[in-house]
């Protein structure tokens, strides 16, 4: 048995460049993210290559940051662990080729971590206690999917979305309803102010097995709603900027029933609901009762409390992912790495990044 083992992460996936060093895949001592956020809302989503080029710009200033707030030297670190997959390809390339330069570097052992893995393993860093095998609702801006961990290193996939995944609806839907970018936390706060109930947008099929998942439809559906409801649309989009405005514009013909809290609350309501019956659904073709949270739309709090009251009623264990670990960082990839050295999946310097 390994003790005590100190693993330098990093993560450039997507639009955050993150460093960690992590004890014994749980015990975070220090973790930075630097998110790009602002340098992509002008464009209202992630700009590959302006994504690029802030890692490679970033990641060193982070790596000198963690050692002068840690008072740890990376040389001292006993694995160096890099996001190889899945990701934006060239982002991807920033971090997996820094991991791998400082693996080398130091001759220190290497280890690719697949982002998913990291996800899945960022709630059992919170709940050490929960067994195996659980499931996993893992749910962020390029994912929706549910899987089975047998291991902390095997996992199958036992559900996916067919088509859109729930944080990119969220963030479309988002936009539809011009609160910017990143949508999803705009829609949790301004759904807190409007009623859930106030439009029954469709929840799709669930499937003959209750795993099926869809978020396209509903994302079309949002649309037609402010369409057919007196939204302006501009280049096939509804402009609801002017909400305000509008309301007291008597030569509205449509009136205008719902504000944008409600339609949005309404959305979240529907989005939430579809997930929650995929769980449930999962929970009964696998006979798996444990059940993880995870990704970056797992930090909702209505799908946290409601996937909380699906397991009280239907008889099964959540563990949710803690928020600040929910959205991208590194110290779930150095949690993952830790638990793949461990099993002994250390990589060569040949292992390279795989966008998809
Ligand atoms: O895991 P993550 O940081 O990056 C990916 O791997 O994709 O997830 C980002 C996604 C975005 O789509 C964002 O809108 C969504 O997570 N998100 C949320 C919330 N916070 C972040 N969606 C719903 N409610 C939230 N509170
Ligand atoms: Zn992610």
């Amino acid at each position: 048995m390994l003790t005590a083992m100190l693993i330098l992460g990093i993560e450039s996936s997507c639009d955050e460049t993150a460093v960690a060093l992590v004890r014994d895949g749980h015990e975070i001592v220090a973790s930075l993210v630097a998110s790009q956020i602002e340098l992509h809302q002008p464009y209202g989503g992630i700009v590959p290559e302006v994504a690029c080029r802030a890692h490679s710009e970033w990641l060193p200033a982070l790596l000198d940051q963690i050692q002068r707030e840690s008072g740890l030297a990376l040389r001292d670190v006993d694995g160096i662990a890099g996001t190889a997959e899945p990701g934006l390809i060239g982002a991807l390339l920033v971090g997996l080729t820094s991991a791998k330069s400082l693996a080398w570097a130091y001759g220190k052992p290497f280890v690719g971590v697949n982002h998913i893995d990291g996800h899945i393993h960022a709630t059992r860093m919170r709940h050490r206690e929960m067994p195996f095998p659980h499931l996993s609702l893992v749910v962020s801006g390029g994912h929706t999917e549910i899987y089975l961990s047998e291991s902390a290193v095997k996992k199958t996939l036992v559900a996916q979305t067919m088509d859109d995944a729930a944080g990119e609806c969220f963030d479309k839907v988002a936009a539809l309803l011009g609160l910017g970018y990143p949508g999803g936390p705009r829609i949790q706060q301004i759904s807190e102010g409007g009623d859930r109930k106030a439009v029954r947008f469709p929840r799709g099929k669930s499937g003959d097995d209750g795993m099926q998942l869809s978020f396209s439809g509903l994302k079309t559906a949002v649309l037609y709603y402010l369409r057919d409801h007196g939204f302006e649309i501009q280049g096939g989009r509804p402009r609801v900027a002017a909400m305000e405005a509008r309301k007291a514009d008597e030569t509205l013909t449509v009136p205008m029933e719902n504000t944008l809290a409600d339609i949005a609350a309404s959305f979240q309501e529907a989005a939430v609901d579809m997930l929650i019956r995929a769980v449930m659904g999962s929970v009964r073709a696998t006979g798996v009762r444990h059940v993880g949270l995870t990704g970056g739309v797992a930090a909702n709090t209505r799908l946290r409390a409601k996937l909380r009251a699906a397991g009280e009623k239907g008889r099964f264990e959540v563990y949710l992912c803690p928020r600040e670990l929910c959205t991208d960082n590194a110290a779930f990839i150095a949690g993952m790495g830790y638990e793949l050295i461990r099993a002994g999946m250390v990589d060569t310097l040949e292992r390279d990044a795989v966008p998809n």
